[in-house]
């Protein structure tokens, strides 16, 4: 088999940017072998500076000390290095803001002009333009794959495209938030109050300092929003979102659901475009523990189907977003 050789600038070098080069370092063989494609980094970019190398960057060098200290850096910025760096593929993975979509909104318009393709986990961009977005990359003739930024590495926009492609999504509902999952399956299990279960979500590293994206459901309601859009086939942003986090959910509460068989859980309901606390049947297949995810799909030919998985982590993310490249680089 020919391999073929395909060119990544990555954009965004936090957990996930570091966690995708870690993962392509360990599986780039791997790769190789099963679907002949030969990924290589062009260049990476931080806020104030990028490495770039049209040869390739050498991943181990690039991983093991500060991204200014490798002898490819230059002082050139994002924007830049996505229009002239030869490359295929912009690998956006940048914290989005939910309101503007930026950066990571001008980062992927840029590289669809430019005729780059687009693999992401950035889930701001489409919470506020996915037609936009969508729109320009038809009539640039590029893909943009997005895997990534709903559930992390369970396979859903892919589940749909390939397996479930006769079939039309008529609902969905999810557990799209590892964070409030986990802090409500505490204060179920041990009994425990809200403040309490988010410090101890913030110790073990699920949750953000500042807790309240994902607490009051904005997190959540992001990611409904892109599955309303790419499953449904909705015009939607995030304005259209009827949002109620879970601050108010007591102890007491849980306690009352349970005797009645009952747990609560933050629900996205995809074809409602709303997310809320919501009572579910404790065999029910979204009853899922812990910091898991959870989508059940309902749909016209396959009828129920859910999947289960990591909703977060920069090993686990990187699954999806680098099974986007693979595609991609198939396509080309
Ligand atoms: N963490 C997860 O488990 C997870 C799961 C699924 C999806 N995601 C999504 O993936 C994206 C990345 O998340 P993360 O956890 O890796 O965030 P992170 O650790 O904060 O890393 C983001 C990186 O992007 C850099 N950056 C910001 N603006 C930039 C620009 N204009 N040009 C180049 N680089 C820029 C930041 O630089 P500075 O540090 O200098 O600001 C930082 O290094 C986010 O959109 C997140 O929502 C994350």
């Amino acid at each position: 088999v020919k391999m073929k050789e395909v060119r990544v600038v990555i954009v965004g070098f936090g957990v996930i940017g570091r966690g995708v080069l870690q993962t392509l370092r360990e599986k780039q063989g791997f790769i190789r072998g099963k679907h002949g494609v030969n990924i290589k980094v062009s260049a990476i970019c931080e806020i104030d500076g990028s490495v770039i190398s049209n040869e390739g960057l050498d991943l181990d060098k690039v991983l093991d000390k500060p991204l200014n200290k490798n002898k490819f850096w230059t002082d050139k910025k994002t924007r830049d290095v996505i229009i002239n760096t030869q490359s295929d593929i912009v690998v956006e993975l940048t914290p989005g803001n939910i309101k503007t979509g930026e950066p990571g909104l001008s980062h992927i318009l840029t590289a669809i002009s430019a005729k780059k393709h687009v693999a992401t986990s950035n889930k701001a961009p489409f919470a506020v333009a996915y037609k936009r977005i969508m729109d320009s990359a038809r009539k640039n003739k590029v893909s943009v794959r997005f895997e990534a930024t709903v559930g992390g590495a369970i396979p859903i926009m892919n589940l749909m495209d390939e397996c479930l492609s006769v079939n039309k999504v008529e609902s969905a509902y999810g557990i799209l938030n590892g964070t409030t999952n986990y802090v409500l399956s505490q204060m179920s299990d041990e009994g425990v109050e809200l403040d309490s279960a988010v410090k101890e979500a913030q110790q073990l590293g699920y949750a953000e300092p500042d807790p309240s994206y994902d607490i009051d459901g904005v997190d959540s309601a992001a990611k409904v929003v892109i599955l309303a859009n790419a499953l449904l086939g909705m015009d939607v942003s995030y304005e259209d979102m009827k949002v109620t986090g879970i601050r108010e959910i007591t102890p007491e509460a849980i306690d009352l659901a349970k005797k009645h068989g009952f747990t609560v859980k933050l629900v996205g309901d995809v074809l409602r475009l709303e997310v809320s606390p919501r009572l579910v049947s404790v065999d029910h297949p979204l009853n899922v523990s812990g910091s898991l995810n959870a989508l059940m799909l309902n749909t016209d030919v396959a009828g129920d189907v859910t999947i289960v998985g990591r909703g977060a982590g920069s090993r686990e993310t990187s699954s999806s977003i680098i099974a986007d490249i693979v595609t991609i680089s198939k396509e080309l």
